[in-house]
């Protein structure tokens, strides 16, 4: 199976340690698996153009399209954050935004007859989700609910782990998280999971 982490640090820190942390473990379990850093791409934030509507595909054209084609590739997708000021990062909310309201168009037409959608499968639809947060301090919670958020209002699995997929790293902006044993644990039974629930899917 397919599982793609993307991280969206705009440097080689410590979300990337997390991230390729759980991949290296899925792929020693046989899975193929692809890590994509947003660090050197260009995203534009969404427009709001709507152009997604008309032409079933983000009409923006940028570093997304190649990044939104692994998406749709993936049987399942790692998304690591840093927590910026208890948030995650905008180049990372860009994707998102734009990967997710792109998505829900591309198999659906626009109704305004009376308001209501029957989305079917979307594009997304049942891929496994696992979000990854990391800050110095605090802000990790609140920066995974805004990932959880957009994989249920997408339509995908979020996988959990034995506490948060958190890892707490960095002070004073070092690369420390080596030294997480916690999140370094938490990662790893992340890995078993996703292989768990990956294999389930395979089969079925
Ligand atoms: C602009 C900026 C804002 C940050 N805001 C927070 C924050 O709200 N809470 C926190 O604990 N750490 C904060 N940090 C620290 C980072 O979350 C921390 O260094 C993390 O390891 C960065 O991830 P990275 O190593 O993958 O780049 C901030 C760092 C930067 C550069």
């Amino acid at each position: 199976m397919k599982v793609i982490g993307i991280c969206g640090s705009p440097r080689e820190g410590n979300t990337e340690y997390y991230i390729k942390t759980v991949l290296e473990s899925l792929n020693s379990k046989g899975h193929e698996t692809l890590y994509i850093p947003l660090r050197s791409m260009k995203i534009e934030q969404c427009e709001g153009c709507y152009g997604c509507v008309k032409a079933h595909q983000c009409v923006v054209e940028d570093d997304f399209q190649a990044v939104f084609k692994h998406l749709i590739e993936a049987d399942a997708i790692v998304v690591g954050s840093p927590v910026y000021n208890g948030s995650i990062t905008p180049r990372l909310k860009a994707l998102l935004d734009r990967a997710g309201f792109s998505a829900r168009w591309m198999k659906n037409e626009l109704n305004t007859q009376n308001g209501k959608y029957d989305w079917g499968q979307m594009v997304f639809s049942r891929k496994l989700f696992a979000p990854i947060t990391v800050a110095r301090k605090t802000g990790q919670t609140f920066a995974l609910s805004q990932l959880t958020l957009w994989a249920q209002v997408n339509d995908l699995i979020t996988v959990g782990s034995n506490y948060w997929n958190v890892g707490t790293a960095g002070t004073s902006g070092s690369v420390n998280a080596s030294e997480d044993a916690e999140g370094i644990s938490i990662m790893a039974h992340l890995a078993e999971n996703i292989d768990f629930l990956l294999t389930k899917m395979n089969a079925s």
